[in-house]
């Protein structure tokens, strides 16, 4: 058999793949769900520092490829997080904790408030496309600076940035050297792709209501950016900071796929929200049969190994 133990940081895994902040993980039914499928690991809704409703409706379609979503982070607030957490550990996997504050005061209370809970893990959400009038913080680096100046001294649980996507060699080349700079333990690439427009043609009409149309490209369409950004920073970032890969996975081959670029877990985000919880026996199935197939006897062996043609 396969080891295909997955790694974030100093926490190990029971498997590779787990569920990514966005799809089904809002309420304590949803996370305790999580926590007895066969997710690695229970990854939450991002919160903010209030609750949340989110963007109008509608607001999520489903696309022949993947999705369009502007969901405008509908979450139950922090507090209602940081209540369930001890219900959430009694299902004995890692917790990890996505925050999305509107500000850097939102995040630095967030921040501090999990660092003293018993959430394993931190995911700050730099990445957010979906709120307007709040431009997504991983593409302003000045902005990024100062927020983990304050953010890397709230405490000693690892923490991780959702980053968006960068599609710019230039791009890869500047966050990476900031990232390197900070105590962190991974890199999550990546969120949706933002701000794209999908248009029913029949209708002559946009397909989700909020900000004129514009939202989040989700699934199979965002795969080559998810595997792009996953290898440019694995090739980038010091060793002690992991990947994690998210985008357009929802077999074991793409989960493969993932793993030659350098990730050292994965996330499922759409697949999940169109499939359920079967999405993560079924897709660590086919990864395991795949890896077997190919002689590998582990995720270590086969991590990073992607072969160029120069
Ligand atoms: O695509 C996204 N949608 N990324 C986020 O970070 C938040 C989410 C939402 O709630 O809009």
């Amino acid at each position: 058999p396969v080891d295909l133990r997955g790694q974030i940081g100093p926490i190990t895994l029971s498997s590779y793949l787990f569920n990514a902040s966005g799809p089904r993980c809002t309420t304590e039914q949803e996370l305790i769900k999580l926590g007895r499928s066969r997710s690695a690991a229970v990854m939450t809704k991002s919160c903010t520092l209030a609750p949340r409703a989110g963007n109008a409706e509608p607001r999520y379609r489903a696309l022949p490829l993947g999705a369009i979503q502007s969901m405008g982070l509908p979450n139950l607030g922090y507090q209602a997080y940081l209540e369930m957490l001890p219900r959430l550990k009694q299902v004995g996997k890692p917790v990890v904790i996505s925050i999305s504050g509107l500000s850097l005061a939102d995040n630095t209370t967030m921040v501090s408030a999990f660092m003293a809970s018993s959430a394993d893990l931190l995911e700050i959400n730099f990445s957010c496309p979906n709120i307007e009038g709040k431009p997504q913080l991983g593409y302003d680096l000045t902005q990024t600076r100062q927020a983990l100046d304050t953010l890397c001294t709230l405490g000693d649980k690892p923490i991780g940035l959702k980053l968006p996507p960068y599609f710019d060699m230039a791009h890869f080349d500047a966050m990476a050297d900031l990232l390197q700079q900070y105590p962190i333990a991974f890199v999550t690439c990546v969120n949706s792709v933002g701000n794209t427009l999908v248009i029913d043609p029949e209708t002559e009409t946009a397909m989700i209501r909020p900000k004129g149309g514009f939202g989040g490209l989700c699934g199979d369409y965002i795969k080559p950016i998810g595997l792009a950004n996953v290898r440019a920073f694995r090739q980038r970032l010091p060793q002690r900071i992991d990947v994690i890969g998210v985008g357009g996975i929802k077999t074991g081959t793409d989960a493969f796929e993932y793993l030659l670029a350098g990730a050292s877990a994965v996330q499922i985000a759409t697949c999940y929200e169109e499939e359920g919880t079967s999405c993560f026996d079924r897709i660590e199935r086919e990864l395991g049969q795949l890896l077997q197939r190919k002689g590998y006897a582990s995720i270590a062996q086969a991590k990073g190994q992607l072969k160029t043609l120069d």
